[in-house]
């Protein structure tokens, strides 16, 4: 691949040099799959399928499309990550609208949801009451209310910015007649006794494990979203202590950790009188969920 400038003197680019040009930054940023995440953009950009850029290369991209190139090629530069320069992300079937205002659905949090859809009937409960706590995006509470078309699904973010853009993906999935939204912290203010599931990607990151994230993600996705404290766990033990007033007996709860929270946190829960408290591992197999049953 002969380099290309990203900035060429030249009024355009052809759908090759301008996919070459952003291959070179992206790995010059450190960006994960650089070659397959400039093909999304390129996608994106002149509305060639990527499996087809190949075929396209000698053509000419459009003024319009020029203009775009340039405003995304600033961005890679800037190491932005590739879900906020395209404003989308894929999560579960689900395709999500994605800015600052929240961070990125993560394969981690899939796997959540698989293991609640795996674990969890709806048969056994009908109209089951489920929380998403920390819904950012509103990922967990979309695909829930996606899911289960009888869940009475509630979704609570302490930032106003986060909860105006999960519901601006509950309207373009119209699954907005079916989440009720909720500014506030943690579960206060919840009823006692009135949920099925408690469910929550919370911020887990300590302080000095946040200052060390990649830039990617330090600079550009929300603090507020992933660093939680000087410890990490102290939103996790606080939602713990809150579920089991909030809970029904019975009712669950499943939380994402930290791959160093999973012996805390299930000493944690079993401290609280929770029963079946399991730690599950992710896809890597680093420990990354907690669930238990209140009794
Ligand atoms: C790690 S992000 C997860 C977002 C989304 N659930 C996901 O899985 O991608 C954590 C979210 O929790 C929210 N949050 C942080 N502290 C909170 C609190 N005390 N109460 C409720 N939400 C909180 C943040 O605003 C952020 O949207």
């Amino acid at each position: 691949m002969s380099s290309v400038s990203l900035y060429p003197d030249q009024q355009t680019l052809t759908i090759g040099a301008a996919l070459t040009a952003l291959t070179e930054s992206l790995e010059r940023v450190g960006a994960e799959s650089p070659a397959v995440s400039a093909e999304w953009l390129m996608e994106d950009l002149s509305g060639v399928p990527r499996l087809a850029l190949a075929d396209h290369a000698d053509q000419m991209l459009s003024t319009a499309q020029m203009a775009r190139y340039r405003a995304i090629a600033d961005r890679v530069e800037r190491a932005e990550p590739l879900q906020y320069i395209l404003g989308h992300a894929a999560f579960m079937d689900l395709e999500l609208a994605c800015d600052r205002r929240a961070l990125i659905p993560r394969p981690e949090t899939e796997t959540l949801l698989a293991t609640i859809f795996a674990d969890y009937s709806t048969t056994d409960q009908a109209r089951p009451v489920v929380i998403d706590v920390g819904t950012g995006s509103g990922c967990i509470a979309l695909a829930i209310a996606a899911e289960w078309r009888d869940a009475q699904v509630t979704a609570i973010d302490l930032h106003q910015e986060a909860l105006a853009l999960a519901k601006e993906n509950a309207v373009r999935l119209n699954l907005s007649d079916r989440i009720t939204w909720q500014q506030g912290d943690l579960l206060e203010g919840v009823p006692p006794a009135s949920a099925d599931l408690v469910i929550a990607n919370l911020p887990y990151i300590a302080t000095p494990d946040w200052l060390n994230l990649s830039s990617e993600v330090r600079l550009h996705e929300p603090r507020s979203a992933l660093d939680a404290g000087p410890m990490g766990t102290e939103l996790l033990y606080r939602l713990i202590d809150q579920a089991l007033t909030v809970l029904r007996s019975g009712g669950r709860i499943y939380l994402e950790i930290g791959s160093d929270q999973g012996a805390a946190m299930k000493e944690a829960m079993l401290s609280k009188g929770f029963a079946d408290v399991a730690v599950k591992p992710d896809l890597v197999g680093r420990d990354r969920m907690v669930k238990g049953t209140r009794r």
